[in-house]
């Protein structure tokens, strides 16, 4: 019998990118967004991509009636749950708004899955929620940490709601996925993602750069310490992140109890070491010049993945050229929407 998944969020970056993977596998996928970040047009290009339609509501997720009709017009299976704000800047400069969104959304999600005894929840969390203190590479036993900014916290308060649920709940499946940094795009160039804006995060600028959108990077410090100097991320190209997440579908269907997961490569590459892989992989140039650091970023920040290979008989296998080969090619593609 097909599973049917419900993906709140599920037209941005990473959501659209896992409805692939789904639709390419015999799951029914039924989106709602609310296409505050996200483009309508991404549910004809998925249908390109995997010659499968999936079920789209245009919904705001803290909207209990909304999600009452989704849940009453499909037989949920299992939630894999990405909406909310996501830009780190933005949620200093509107903490209220970040806290209001991505709590209220959870909040309304949860309480509409107990009302049709859904059980079995994926959540997109972030390695942001390990904060400041602890050392890498991190892993899932280590306590969460002091968050630099809201949309960080938003990430850890949600995980210790979905925690605090499953106590409550003994029947409840929850799998807390926390990624790294997620970059890339599906190889068909026709999805990737599209940050409102200037991009706040280093891939997109890059790709912008090359493009010729922005005149020059800005690397933020190369004064870490570091092998360059440079800050080391665990940048891991957003397919493998996106199979990660099916892998989660067939554990929560076998498991109950809440677990948290990291999703990275368990390799840190500096941000020059990126810069310099995108320019000679897709031979172009990013002009880049030395900027003072960023408040709140850390020097390393990167995965143990021994819990996913055990858990989930999951990991990733793209390398880091293909993430810049595959990002190149969605932002010249992205160029003629
Ligand atoms: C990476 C590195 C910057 C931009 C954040 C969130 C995380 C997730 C991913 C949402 C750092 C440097 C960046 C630029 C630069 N968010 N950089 N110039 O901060 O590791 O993680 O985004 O899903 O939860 O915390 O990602 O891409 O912003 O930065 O030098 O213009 O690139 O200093 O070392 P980050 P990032």
């Amino acid at each position: 019998m097909r599973q049917t998944i419900l993906l709140p969020g599920g037209a941005g970056f990473i959501g659209s990118h896992v409805a692939a993977e789904l639709l390419t596998r015999d799951y029914d996928v039924v989106i709602v967004d609310d296409l505050s970040n996200a483009r309508g047009d991404v549910i004809d290009r998925l249908e390109t991509i995997t010659g499968r339609r999936p079920v789209f509501y245009q919904a705001d997720m803290a909207d209990r009636a909304a999600l009452e009709r989704i849940f009453t017009e499909n037989t949920i299976d299992v939630v894999i749950h990405f909406a909310g704000f996501k830009a780190v800047g933005e949620s200093v400069q509107k903490p209220v708004a970040y806290y209001r969104n991505n709590l209220d959304t959870t909040l309304t999600l949860l309480e509409t899955m107990a009302a049709h005894s859904v059980k079995r929840l994926i959540f997109s969390s972030s390695a942001t929620v390990y904060g400041m203190e602890n050392p890498v590479p991190y892993t899932e036993d280590m306590p969460r940490g002091a968050c630099t900014n809201p949309y960080g916290w938003t990430k850890s308060m949600i995980e210790q709601i979905l925690s605090d649920a499953c106590v409550a709940d003994r029947s409840l499946s929850v799998v807390c996925l926390r990624y790294f940094n997620p970059v890339g795009a599906h190889e068909s160039g026709l999805i990737g993602e599209m940050p409102n804006g200037i991009p706040n995060n280093l891939m997109p600028y890059i790709t912008q750069v090359a493009v010729g959108i922005r005149k020059e990077l800005s690397v933020f410090g190369n004064d870490y310490p570091t092998p360059d100097g440079t800050g080391v991320r665990d940048f891991i190209h957003v397919v493998d992140l996106a199979r990660g997440h099916v892998a989660a579908i067939n554990y929560v269907n076998q498991h109950t109890g809440w677990e948290s997961i990291n999703l990275g490569t368990g390799r840190g590459t500096s941000v020059l070491e990126l810069v310099h892989t995108f320019a000679s992989v897709n031979g172009v140039e990013v002009p880049y010049r030395i900027a003072p650091r960023r408040s709140g970023d850390l020097a390393f920040c990167y995965a143990n993945v021994d819990k996913a290979q055990r858990l989930l008989g999951w990991c990733a296998e793209k390398t880091v050229a293909d993430m810049c080969r595959d990002s190149w090619r969605w932002q010249q593609y992205a160029e003629t929407l």
